[in-house]
């Protein structure tokens, strides 16, 4: 998979995906990331990206010139072109999993107090991480790709992900328990040491029906 990030500030990916698990993904050659910063697709002297909103209100807003030729350089028939914007649809785990089959995907993060309207005619897909907003898309787009690129074939072992939380089955995960067996008085359950992988199985299914039912219990009604 290609992903390409459009943004002003490049800068801020690195360190996120040079550790860990997307760096190794990268080094396998699973996912290609390449950063287009738009103010190098500026028509204008002072590479300007943004000016005053028409009408009058506070901030700048993004201009469409420098993002519409920076994706129109970039996109091809196979990509799949998304903005990163609070009003986007709200993203979910099955949305990680659809994205994941893309061949390109081209990621667009606005910045500063948004973006012109215009804008919003480049994007197959707007996607929200979140009732909040955040300073720019950069963040969000560091949590698509991190979403995104642990599901590529691959890249971590898909028993991994198919005990995921809010896998098609809306459940959370089951929790999880290593050594020591206690821990300031806090044991693991019994069962966990009994090698009765039916039993376990049983338990790990009525504790996740558990968690879920006191921790996400909006999750059930679906
Ligand atoms: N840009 C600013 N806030 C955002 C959010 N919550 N989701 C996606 N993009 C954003």
């Amino acid at each position: 998979m290609k992903i390409d990030i459009v943004t002003l500030f490049p800068n801020m990916f690195a360190g996120v995906f040079e550790e860990s698990i997307l760096k190794r993904a990268i080094e396998l050659k699973k996912v290609e990331i390449n950063y287009y910063n738009f103010r190098d697709y500026t028509n204008d002297l002072h590479n300007k990206v943004d000016d005053t909103p028409y009408g009058g209100g506070v901030g700048m807003v993004l201009m469409p010139q420098p993002i519409f030729d920076c994706v129109e350089s970039i996109r091809t028939k196979d990509s799949k072109v998304i903005l990163l914007t609070p009003s986007g649809k709200p993203y979910k785990q099955k949305m990680a999993y659809d994205l994941s089959l893309e061949k390109h995907l081209i990621i667009i993060c606005g910045h500063y107090e948004g973006f012109d309207e215009r804008i919003r005619s480049l994007a197959d897909m707007e996607i929200s991480i979140g009732d909040y907003v955040l300073t720019g898309g950069e963040i969000p787009a560091m949590v698509l790709v991190d979403s995104i690129v642990r599901l590529l074939p691959g890249v971590i072992k898909e028993r991994s992900h198919r005990e995921d939380s809010f896998n098609d089955n809306y459940l959370l995960d089951y929790p999880k328990y290593t050594k020591p067996r206690k821990f300031r008085n806090m044991e693991v359950p019994e069962i966990l040491l009994s090698g009765d992988h039916k039993k376990i199985d049983e338990f790990r299914k009525k504790e996740s029906l558990r968690k879920t039912k006191e921790l996400r219990p909006d999750l059930l009604k679906k």
